[in-house]
């Protein structure tokens, strides 16, 4: 079984879409962490993505990307031979990420990938184009949004407890860039699939969230929704 949840960043996908494969006992598969080990990769080549594509592309053959995951079922991502998972989390990587991802030929290295791993299990995969795109015949598709302002609060408040030094203004800034250039790029755009059921998390707390898309999941599975 396939469940795809997309949506913009920091609408709470990551979190929910865990503690569901967790209960329900499926592989959690994060795209995003792919496109942030791609966008390290290039930023760590002193590439200046957006000005230099063609850098990008040439040096994809360099890259050899495996996901691994941990006893407690927690994703790693494996450049080249490194656990690179705790340097892809920092605001830099994310706009990297987003600029990588842009790149047709990127996508198309990553989306391979994803249905390789979709193929072995039962999975729930987030990102951005996962319902429209990598797996189209996915049984239940959410997308999941919220306002902007909301979701840069979120994750304002996430980097704060890591102790990433940053502000507000300046996430909030990094989202409504990334939402533009994750819509607006010409191949697999973020948008929801035709068949997605939309939830809006605005306001929510976060055990709102799963409580919502949990019973939704499962009355999906029951084929009452
Ligand atoms: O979900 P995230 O914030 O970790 O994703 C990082 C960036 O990767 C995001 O800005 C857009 C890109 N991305 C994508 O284009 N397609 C996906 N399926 C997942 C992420």
């Amino acid at each position: 079984m396939q469940i795809a949840i997309d949506g913009p960043s920091g609408a709470g996908k990551s979190t929910i879409a865990k503690a569901l494969a967790k209960e329900l006992n499926f592989i959690y598969i994060d795209t995003g962490a792919m496109y942030r080990t791609v966008g390290l990769f290039a930023l760590n080549k002193n590439i200046d993505i957006p000005n230099e594509p063609e850098r990008v592309e040439e040096c994809l053959d360099e890259i050899n990307l495996l996901v691994k995951y941990g006893e407690d079922g927690t994703q790693h991502m494996i450049l080249n031979g490194e656990d690179v998972t705790g340097k892809i989390r920092t605001p830099e990587v994310s706009i990297a990420a987003s600029n990588v991802a842009v790149l047709p030929a990127v996508r198309l290295k990553l989306v391979d990938l994803q249905r390789l791993q979709a193929a072995k299990s039962d999975v729930i995969m987030d990102g951005r184009d996962v319902g429209t795109y990598v797996l189209p015949d996915a049984e239940i598709k959410i997308f999941l949004t919220a306002t902007v302002e909301d979701r840069a609060m979120r994750r304002y408040i996430e980097l704060k407890e890591k102790n990433v030094a940053t502000s507000y203004e300046e996430v909030l800034e990094d989202m409504k860039f990334r939402d533009k250039n994750d819509s607006s790029r010409a191949f697999a755009p973020l948008k929801a699939a035709d068949d997605a059921v939309v939830v809006d998390t605005t306001g929510n707390t976060l055990e709102q969230s799963v409580e919502e898309l949990r019973n939704l999941v499962l009355s999906k599975m029951k084929g009452e929704a």
